[in-house]
């Protein structure tokens, strides 16, 4: 079997998609290993995307990146790197609302940037990136409390 990582972004948390998103993982035939709730600040969100550094969206990427909790889980599955690329649609939202309707982003992404979920692109970037989240030391995190209104908080870990 395979890993990937998968991350539900800021836009597909605040828009309520992770109890859908989770049960459309799990109907594909993945399971989920580990998961853990983040919220990234601006250093952690440059390098997990430092191959975009050089790019015109970089600033907004990482602005939109940090703007709120991100669900972030370990994936398995035989193929599963591929076969979450494809279940995860193109990059821009409303491309695949037309070419890919099924997908995720066409069921949860706003935009080109705002598409609401993230998948490994290779194995190296799956070895990669699996490590940069669950590869750290307890000193790496601290626990943050998010409030959604007067009733919701829960617990974020926070990296940096
Ligand atoms: P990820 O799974 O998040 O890596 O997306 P991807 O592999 O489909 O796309 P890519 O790695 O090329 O881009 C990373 C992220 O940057 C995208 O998911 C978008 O959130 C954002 N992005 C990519 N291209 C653009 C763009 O042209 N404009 C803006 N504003 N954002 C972009
Ligand atoms: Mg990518």
């Amino acid at each position: 079997k395979e890993k990937t990582l998968a991350m539900i972004k800021p836009d597909g948390i605040a828009g309520n998609y992770t109890d859908i998103i989770k049960k459309t993982i799990l109907d594909s035939g993945f399971s989920i290993t580990q998961e853990m709730l983040f919220e990234l600040n601006e250093e952690t969100v440059r390098s997990f995307y430092a191959e975009h550094a050089t790019k015109s969206f970089f600033p907004d990427l990482v602005q939109y990146m940090s703007s709120g909790p991100v669900l972030i889980m370990v994936l398995e599955k035989v193929n599963a790197i591929a076969d979450w690329r494809a279940l995860i649609g193109p990059t821009d939202a409303n491309n695949a609302k037309i070419t890919q309707p099924n997908s995720i982003r066409a069921m949860c992404g706003l935009d080109l940037q705002r598409n609401c979920i993230h998948g490994s692109d290779s194995p190296q970037s799956a070895d990669k990136e699996i490590m940069f989240f669950f590869n750290k030391a307890s000193s790496d995190f601290f626990v943050t409390t998010e409030v959604y209104g007067p009733d919701i908080s829960f617990l974020v870990i926070a990296l940096g």
